[in-house]
């Protein structure tokens, strides 16, 4: 088997963190969604990878190389336009063949990995598909399923106006090499795209045999600010803790806190679950649960938590608790030196920012 991660998109929903970072490369616990999919894939014992590249294609290869850290081979294939799943599922072809693959979206974290349903679909040849599925509250977003009487999947649609199944799919897809011929027969969407869910609808029409595995723990889309806070506390929580930096006497630091090498805590307060990275300074501050710091950050005099702070931010003397934030790379956030009293903001394009 081989593994296909599809890395295009924008990430228009995560703007402005996106602006200047690709996606799949922001952090959840501190590793990027992308390298938490690798290593899924890899787990699940296959070590060919191909990973599809939109603009952030040149971003994506600095930041993954050639895949030796995690002892598996990745091969990178360019989309030539954003043109959808489908569509960046058919651009693989020449890498995928005739072997059986697994498609998982960039940006995605499940529980548990997937390594049963891997094991599952090797174990069942008969099988030309298997769809990933868990039950949402808000269908409509998503590519839903409707189940057989026999078990397999009898009708799949995108984003139905009207309900037909809360069982949506959840961009973890397995194929056999007819998934090409349906991307060659079926038609753009109404956003102009080549749905994959389509070309699943195909193969269920052209008899094809297409079998669901209905996923009963989390699963996460890191589209939008909420999504990526949420998979961070859900990740977090399952996180094997580790002290390797160094703590002084006047702090306390819960049980289930991971501080990285070389990070200091010093006169502060870290709640679990949480994690500190590395060469991260935490003075006289509280950092509450389900908060992750990245590296080379300092956090000095201040209160946060349910929040993301990335690489080379300070935070230092704010009143007023930070709460359910996202702060991107190399910002500070402080006190102004001089009079006037008064807010001194420099933000980007699409930048929110919440005052009480
Ligand atoms: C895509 C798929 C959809 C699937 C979803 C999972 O939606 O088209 O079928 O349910 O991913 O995240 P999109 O993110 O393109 O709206």
């Amino acid at each position: 088997m081989k593994g296909l991660i599809l890395s295009g998109g924008k990430g228009t929903r995560l703007y402005p963190l996106t602006y200047t970072r690709a996606k799949q490369l922001m952090p959840v616990a501190n590793k990027p969604v992308l390298f938490r999919v690798i290593e899924a894939i890899r787990d699940a014992g296959i070590s060919e990878i191909g990973i599809i590249l939109g603009d952030t294609g040149p971003e994506l290869r600095e930041a993954v190389g050639n895949g030796d850290r995690w002892g598996v081979r990745i091969t990178y294939i360019p989309q030539s336009a954003p043109l959808g799943l489908a569509h960046a599922v058919k651009t693989a072809q020449p890498f995928i063949g005739e072997d059986r693959f697994v498609t998982f979206l960039g940006d995605n974290v499940i529980q548990g990995g997937i390594s049963s349903l891997i094991s599952d679909f090797a174990n069942h040849t008969e099988w030309s598909s298997q769809i990933v599925l868990t039950k949402v509250e808000n269908p409509q977003q998503y590519g839903v399923a409707i189940l057989g009487e026999d078990g397999r999947i009898s009708q799949l649609v995108e984003k139905p106006k009207q309900y037909i199944s809360d069982l949506a799919l959840v961009g973890v897809y397995m194929f056999d090499h007819h998934i090409f011929e349906a991307a060659d027969a079926i038609k753009p969407s109404w956003r102009n795209e080549l749905e994959i869910t389509d070309a699943i609808q195909w193969l269920v029409e052209n008899g094809f045999n297409v079998y669901p595995h209905v996923h009963k723990g989390w699963w996460i889309d890191t589209g939008k600010p909420n999504d990526m806070l949420r998979a961070n506390s859900y990740v977090l929580e399952e996180l094997t803790p580790a002290l390797r930096g160094t703590i002084d006497d006047k702090s306390s630091v819960d049980a289930r806190v991971t501080v990285e090498a070389g990070a200091e805590i010093i006169n502060s307060v870290i709640r679990g679950p949480a994690i500190i990275g590395e060469h991260t300074r935490i003075v006289n501050s509280y950092v509450g649960p389900f908060t992750s710091i990245y590296h080379h950050c300092t956090i000095e005099n201040c209160e946060i938590e349910y929040s993301i702070v990335l690489e080379n931010s300070t935070v230092r003397d704010v009143d007023a608790r930070i709460l359910d934030s996202l702060i991107g790379r190399n910002v500070e956030i402080g006190r102004a030196p001089a009079r006037p009293k008064a807010l001194k903001l420099t933000l980007a394009d699409n930048s929110k920012l919440g005052i009480q």
